[in-house]
């Protein structure tokens, strides 16, 4: 086993209900849909969505052939699966974006959404998810702003003892992390990544707004000012189009199947063989669980 950053644990959470359905959150959502809308290619052959929770924002990837929704928790998954269905068009995974299961090179876009600002070690979640992705391959990543303008004001009345103007990732509650846009410019383009848009996102998340104007109106306001974000970025979440740029690896053949996805996360063995309730490395006899429709990659069963 290798030695990986803690993980926040959603296991049994009812994050989509009590956050998203019954937290006030529509306005946020529809904003986050529309920057989605900018950013997304229109179609593509294989997606990976990672932390993609309940699959709030899975139908929005409809334009590619297979999404592979992917998550820690399997009570997430359970609930996307229920969301979305089983079909060949998703692949359920439990696994830890920091010991992904994939082999390199698989997909040609990914998206991590409200996701990031659980990594302590966030260019390590970073390199993991650049290895999968194939030269060219899409990769739009939401992250939580630690220089927005609240935490400036807060920070300039003495009410913030962080630094909303200094690179490092600022903890604010536990395994909960704001990024610096440039720290996270820096990140990506250190993996080979090119930027090609920056969208500012939620300007309004204000509660006597989302109280006096319609989530609808508030979101359109937003999705008119979210280009700003190619100049300067005060939001609480921010959108970066990022672009592989080619290694010398080069792309591997398309999908073939979902075994052939699969390497073995604790010893990079390509070669799984799938039996009907696991997948089984022949390298370190490692036994991948395969339950109700979720391929666990979290702990080996043998
Ligand atoms: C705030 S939720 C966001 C869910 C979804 N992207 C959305 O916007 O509705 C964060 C998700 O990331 C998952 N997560 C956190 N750390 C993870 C890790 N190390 N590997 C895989 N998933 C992780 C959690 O289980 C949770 O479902």
């Amino acid at each position: 086993m290798t030695n990986t950053p803690p993980v926040c644990n959603y296991e049994g959470s009812d994050y989509q209900t009590s956050f998203w359905e019954q937290g006030g959150r529509e306005y946020e959502d529809r904003a986050e849909a529309i920057a989605l809308r900018r950013m997304l290619p229109e179609s593509g052959k294989i997606m990976l969505e990672l932390g993609a929770g309940a699959g709030r924002n899975t139908p929005r990837y409809a334009g590619f052939e297979k999404i592979v929704v992917l998550d820690y928790s399997t009570t997430q998954l359970a609930q996307a699966q229920e969301k979305l269905g089983r079909s060949a068009k998703h692949i359920y995974v439990a696994a830890d974006i920091y010991r992904l299961p994939f082999r390199d090179s698989q997909f040609d876009a990914a998206t991590m959404i409200r996701t990031l600002h659980h990594m302590s070690d966030a260019p390590k979640a970073l390199s993991q998810i650049r290895n999968v992705l194939q030269p060219n391959a899409v990769f739009i990543l939401e992250f939580a702003n630690k220089l927005n303008l609240k935490s400036i004001l807060r920070y300039w009345l003495g009410q913030q003892d962080w630094n909303p103007f200094t690179l490092e990732p600022v903890e604010f509650v536990k395994l909960n992390f704001d990024f610096h846009p440039k720290a996270i410019r820096n990140w990506l383009g250190e993996l080979g990544f090119s930027i090609e848009q920056t969208l500012a996102v939620s300007h309004f998340r204000l509660g006597f707004l989302k109280r006096i104007i319609s989530a609808k109106i508030l979101a359109a306001l937003d999705g008119f000012f979210q280009p700003t974000g190619a100049l300067w970025q005060f939001t609480p979440s921010v959108f970066v189009k990022a672009r592989c740029t080619a290694t010398e690896a080069g792309a591997r053949p398309g999908f073939t199947s979902v075994v052939n996805l699969f390497k073995c996360p604790d010893c990079g063995s390509e070669n799984l063989e799938e039996s009907k309730d696991h997948l089984h490395c022949p390298s370190c006899k490692a036994d991948w669980a395969v339950r109700d429709g979720i391929y666990d990659f979290r702990e080996r069963i043998k």
